[in-house]
């Protein structure tokens, strides 16, 4: 299969690398706007460099076109790339706005490419478990969730010019980063209903938010917290799911192993009983159970994206349909509006009312004023 690369900035080469392991694609082109990224790029991993993506295009004929720019030109890239007929992968945030997205949707019904986004933590094989034994109602009913994001960025991380901006980053940690866990609360939850944010800046130099929190109902019932933060110096990725059945735990940082995740059993109904009889004394160690979620154990795949797009390219080669595609990340890009309007506006915001019409549909920020922005973000 023929890959290229647009935007030969630090990620390109985890695609390159992805790529070249699986051992069935070539990397035909790699172009950036700097023409000498795109030369360090394409000699290191044995391509041509390209000044121009249209030229790349019509010259390399690549099936597929990974997105590895800001995430501002992801939206117009990825026309461009379907208005010649290929394929897309978007780097996340796949676009800025759900007005882009549906854009994007509208191209790709008319192109013979299609488009699929980078969200990794899908793809390890604790993910891929987590996601069928839950849809299967195996782990039990979902209840309550946390999903967080601690991360640390300093005030230097936001020195390059399309950082810390509406119009080149999009957004903080909601969209730029704690997306990922997200995601996954979401592809592992299922449909989300209701969002009650707030949103604050408390010191990075942004036009956004450096910490957001939200509270959020699921359809199934399900309710769940999240937290997404830059400054928090002990970095932790985290999604906790209590269920009926027990509680499934991964606790990771920018990529989970099989070993990152665990699933603790509801205690059977004589240790349950015994539970807040003696507050202050611990509970007594229960023996090891053997449960669903060790059984299910298979092969360890880490959620990087040599699992992703390794499974994209098995997928695309075989004709198999490639399950992280455009349509299934709105419900996330839906999400992340939903947080920023409950925010900017203090009102809960249901799914349901994110049609065309809404305010923030154009844009994450809801056209709402900077002044007014950077008033609502400050404690
Ligand atoms: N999946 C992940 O874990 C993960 C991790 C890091 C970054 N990312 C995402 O990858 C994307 C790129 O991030 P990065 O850290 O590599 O950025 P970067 O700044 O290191 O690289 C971006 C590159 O794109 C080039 N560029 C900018 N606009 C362009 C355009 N219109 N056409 C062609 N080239 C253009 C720049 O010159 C630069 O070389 C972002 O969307 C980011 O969120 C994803």
């Amino acid at each position: 299969m023929k890959v290229a690369i647009v935007g030969a900035g630090g990620i390109s080469h985890r695609h390159a690398e992805a790529y070249a392991s699986t051992g069935r694609t070539e990397l035909v082109g790699v172009s950036d706007i700097v023409f000498s990224q795109a030369e360090a790029v394409a000699s290191k991993f044995g391509s041509t460099p390209y000044a121009d993506l249209s030229e790349l295009l019509a010259k390399a004929d690549p099936d597929l076109v990974s997105v590895t720019t800001p995430p501002g030109s992801h939206a117009a890239l990825a026309l461009q790339i379907l208005a010649a007929g290929k394929s897309v992968l978007l780097e996340k945030p796949p676009v800025l706005s759900l007005a882009e997205m549906d854009a994007v949707a509208e191209a790709e019904r008319s192109s013979a490419g299609s488009v699929y986004v980078v969200f990794q933590h899908r793809h390890g094989s604790g993910g891929v478990r987590a996601a069928d034994l839950l849809s299967r109602g195996v782990l039990g009913e979902p209840r309550v969730a946390v999903c967080e994001t601690l991360w640390f960025r300093p005030r230097s991380y936001f020195d390059p010019e399309w950082r810390g901006t509406w119009v080149g980053e999009g957004g903080g940690p909601t969209l730029g980063h704690g997306i990922h866990q997200i995601d996954l609360l979401l592809h592992l939850l299922g449909p989300w209903q209701t969002i009650n944010a707030t949103a604050v800046r408390l010191d990075r130099p942004v036009e956004f938010e450096d910490v957001s929190m939200a509270s959020v109902t699921f359809e199934n019932g399900a309710v769940a917290t999240v937290i997404n933060s830059l400054l928090s110096p002990r970095e932790l990725s985290r999604i906790r799911i209590d269920t009926t059945g027990g509680t499934l735990e991964v606790n990771h940082l920018y990529g989970y192993s099989d070993a990152d995740w665990t699933f603790t059993p509801a205690p059977d109904a004589t240790v349950a009983a015994t539970l807040g009889l003696n507050p202050g004394v611990p509970r007594t160690e229960e023996p090891l159970v053997s449960d669903v979620w060790t059984a299910s154990a298979g092969h360890d795949i880490p959620s990087n994206h040599e699992a992703q797009l390794g499974r994209l390219v098995d997928d695309l080669l075989t004709g198999r349909p490639h399950d992280t595609t455009l349509s299934s990340t709105r419900p996330t890009m839906e999400f992340v509006t939903a947080l920023y309007a409950s925010a900017l506006t203090t009102t809960p915001i249901h799914r349901k009312d994110l049609t065309p019409t809404h305010p923030f549909y154009p844009t994450l920020n809801g056209g709402v004023p900077q002044p007014k922005i950077t008033e609502a973000f400050s404690l």
